[in-house]
């Protein structure tokens, strides 16, 4: 079926700190927790020794390039540009007691440059990074502490951005503190499940309290949760296959079920209690966790399978997490599994458990990139796997899926967050930067960009049937 998307449908990109920015210690900014991964998520138990390069010190330098880069934007004609707010230039060490107004002034000039483009933003609070002093001296978010400090946080950026800002997201897919620990909360990736879930827990109640002063402070804004769509299908019809991909969709869905209804789920009881797990869970985090989000928002790049037989071993990577192979299915040079029809589904699965809108804040495809000989790049296969999940899109929307916007992950070439390349290239915009850090950092549009314009531009009417390109 042929769609054309809503008027007020949002199109863009989504981006974060510390995978663009760069600057990492300019204008007083704090250490965070990314800037100690020198091989991203993946290399967390390999944290940064002295001499060692990080390509995030540098990344594709949007702190002194954002004009341009915004403006490149909207040639395509963005009309929203999701991007993060790095806790650790606002709060250097996490517990100051004063903001740091070098750091607030930074994104002041960023939301002016969007605003003068007709950019609507969408902000993260918390994109894979927390202040690295959060982590050393408080054992991350296992201290309970943090739901203070991130309320502080959080109504300082409201206070200050909330007349522009409109949009916003707690913390970015909540969920990865289950499968890499120090990434999501800043605790070492060996920590006891007891660790996990009371920081999980703590997390959680920080999002409510986030929700509710950005109601207060921000009448008419809107703030989302932000989940890795981490869809699961059963290996085979075997009942066994079929309850163990329920469990496991439920790990995920859990951090959504609290945070859209207000207190967790009753299938948490039994599964904490096998786990051996006791939450400390106050009659004050009880009321804060009524605060629920007015939006879902997630990650989708790829769907896994489910069983419950110990022999099928042949995984799948995953954008963080490892999942059973797909037979059905091919896979980007990351292995990750492409499955278009799984991002239909997925939405009118969200849809149909929460009857709340939806936001597509992140898809796309990591891919090596050839420039050719006069200096263009044919990115044919990411135009094909963004054309087949648009389509997909599309049909969700005719299924009566109520979609707000889709921002595709990595308009312009950043860091990667799990292995920290820069050849894991997503974007329209070529950045010319290496793994190694060599190049001039020169920007040139892809082919992707003049076919997302257009896609942006006809409102999905240019999208082609699958298989088309
Ligand atoms: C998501 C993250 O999991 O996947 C992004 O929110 C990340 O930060 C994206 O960049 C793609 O993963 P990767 O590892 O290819 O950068």
């Amino acid at each position: 079926m042929k769609t054309q998307f809503p008027e007020h449908f949002l199109w863009g990109g989504a981006t974060a700190a510390n995978q663009i920015e760069g600057s990492h210690i300019s204008d007083n900014k704090g250490l965070s927790t990314s800037d100690i991964q020198p091989f991203g998520s993946f290399g967390a138990l390999h944290p940064r020794q002295e001499g060692d390069f990080n390509i995030k010190d540098v990344a594709i330098d949007f702190y002194h390039r954002f004009k341009e880069d915004i403006a490149l934007f909207a040639e395509m004609g963005f009309t929203c540009l999701r991007i993060s707010i790095a806790w650790s230039r606002i709060f250097p060490h996490g517990d100051d007691a004063q903001p740091n107004e070098a750091g607030l002034a930074f994104y002041d000039q960023v939301f002016a440059e969007m605003k003068k483009h007709h950019i609507t933003p969408l902000v993260t609070l918390s994109h894979y990074e927390l202040p690295l002093h959060l982590a050393e001296h408080y054992q991350g978010w296992s201290d309970r502490r943090l739901i203070g400090f991130f309320e502080k946080y959080a109504e300082t950026v409201f206070q200050r951005y909330g007349h522009f800002v409109k949009h916003w997201l707690t913390f970015n897919e909540i969920n990865i503190t289950l499968h890499h620990p120090f990434t999501g909360s800043g605790l070492p990736d060996d920590c006891s499940e007891q660790t996990r879930y009371q920081a999980i827990h703590h997390q959680l109640v920080a999002s409510a309290k986030a929700v509710k002063l950005c109601h207060e402070i921000i009448p008419d804004g809107q703030i989302g949760n932000m989940l890795l769509g981490a869809m699961m299908y059963p290996l085979t019809c075997h009942p066994d296959d079929m309850m163990k991909t329920l469990q496991q969709n439920r790990e995920w869905l859990m951090f959504g079920d609290v945070q859209a209804r207000g207190y967790y789920p009753s299938y948490m009881t039994r599964k904490l209690k096998e786990l051996g797990v006791t939450l400390e869970i106050t009659e004050e985090d009880k009321e804060a966790l009524k605060a629920t989000i007015d939006f879902i928002s997630f990650s989708y790049y790829m769907t896994g399978c489910a069983s419950a037989d110990p022999s099928q071993q042949d995984k799948a990577n995953g954008n963080m997490l490892q999942m059973v192979a797909n037979p059905h299915l091919d896979a980007s040079e990351w292995g990750w599994q492409i499955d278009p029809t799984g991002l239909r589904y997925l939405l009118n699965f969200l849809y149909d458990r929460y009857q709340m809108p939806l936001f597509i804040v992140e898809n796309g495809l990591g891919a090596v990139d050839t420039v050719t000989a006069s200096g263009e790049i044919e990115d044919d296969y990411r135009i094909q796997y963004l054309n087949d999940h648009l389509v997909q899109v599309g049909e969700a929307i005719e299924d009566g899926v109520d979609l707000m916007g889709y921002t595709s992950w990595g308009p312009i070439d950043l860091v990667s967050a799990s292995t920290a390349q820069m050849s894991k290239r997503y974007g329209f915009i070529y950045v010319d930067r290496d793994d190694e850090g060599n190049g001039s950092l020169k920007r040139t549009r892809k082919k992707s960009f003049y076919w997302y314009k257009e896609v942006i531009a006809s409102r999905g009417a240019s999208l082609k049937k699958p298989g088309r390109f």
